[in-house]
């Protein structure tokens, strides 16, 4: 019997690539072959393992594809790419990548709202704008203070409450809201306070969301919610694009109905809604809060671990529908 055929969609990192390669028949999709999902099915047949990025479906077409397929990792936390019911259906097991990307995305949750509150891009392009500035000025680059403000933080599972914790260093009081109550030690721990998502709307400063993209965080931010936020508040969404009605945003932009929003997820990535590309009070990031080298290091480490457990005869320590599976 030959080693397993696990095909990858990158390339990833060299660390990676050192246990896949160690244990596996390992193929590393092209650029060019990566870029057509139909090259990309017309190579996945005899695989037994899948890696692949969060850009990538595993859903019943690919599942139908891959009939020898036993497990697919996708390079994520987030895993709304993975029809998971539908891998248990097809006795595929699942996994994603949790923890490793928590802080490293709270700190450019952050980035973004200090970037758009205190106008950190607008003054960037001034500088460099051919004859823009011309010297110190008391009342130039007005921004909005940051400490002392409330911050809002709709999901507050792990990296919800790494962006708790940093906020502790700017002074400010904390909302949080989310399906469950932390326990009080976290609350207490954090200084943050369970609110319904209502006051938590009405009340913050900033808000910041880290929910995962269900059907039921899709326009999580709608019209509604936009209009319960003050007109003084900034929207950061470091979780998914499409858990913002961005027509809506738009809107509520134009009629200065919240004071700007930093976005690094879109809801037709790499598509951005035309209207937010011109706008001053939008700061723009490509779906890269994760994007450190030691974070998407560690992350593609775990896709590999636990395709190499899986055919060590072991659980992987990610897997998302361990439930459906005898494990021995
Ligand atoms: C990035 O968006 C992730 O889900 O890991």
């Amino acid at each position: 019997m030959g080693r397993p055929k696990v095909l990858v969609t990158h390339p990833l990192f060299p660390a990676a690539r050192a246990i896949l390669d160690e244990e596996f028949d390992t193929q590393y999709l092209t650029p060019e072959q990566r870029r057509s999902r139909q090259e990309f099915l017309s190579q996945v047949a005899d695989k037994e393992g899948l890696v692949v990025l969060l850009t990538e479906k595993v859903n019943e077409e690919l599942l139908v594809a891959t009939p020898k397929l036993k497990i697919a990792a996708t390079v994520s936390v987030g895993y709304d790419n993975v029809d998971v019911p539908a891998c248990t259906k097809h006795k595929v097991v699942a996994t994603n990548t949790p923890g490793v990307l928590d802080d490293t995305t709270a700190d450019f949750a952050w980035a973004l709202l200090m970037a758009v509150s205190r106008r950190v891009l607008e003054g960037d392009a001034w500088i460099r704008s051919d004859g823009g500035w011309q010297g110190w000025d008391i009342d130039q680059m007005l921004g909005t203070d940051v400490w002392g403000k409330t911050i809002g933080i709709i999901g507050f599972g792990r990296i919800g409450r790494c962006v708790a914790r940093r906020a502790y260093g700017f002074n400010m009081r904390v909302l949080y809201t989310g399906p469950m109550r932390a326990p009080n030690s976290v609350e207490e721990n954090l200084r943050a306070e369970y609110v319904e998502q209502e006051k938590l709307l009405r009340e913050s400063d900033f808000v910041t969301l880290h929910v995962p993209l269900k059907p039921e965080t899709r326009h999580l931010i709608s019209k509604d919610a936009l209009e319960k936020m003050k007109r003084t508040a900034f929207l950061v969404n470091t979780s998914r694009g499409p858990v913002v009605d961005e027509a809506a945003l738009v809107e509520a932009l134009e009629a200065k109905k919240i004071s700007g929003a930093a976005l690094d997820v879109f809801e037709n990535e790499p598509t951005v809604h035309p209207a937010l590309l011109g706008r001053r009070d939008v700061v723009l990031t490509p779906h890269m809060a994760s994007a450190s080298v030691e974070t998407r290091t560690k992350m593609a480490v775990m896709a590999a671990n636990n395709v190499a457990a899986f055919f060590q005869g072991k659980k992987p320590p990610n897997t998302l529908n361990g439930d459906a599976f005898q494990w021995q």
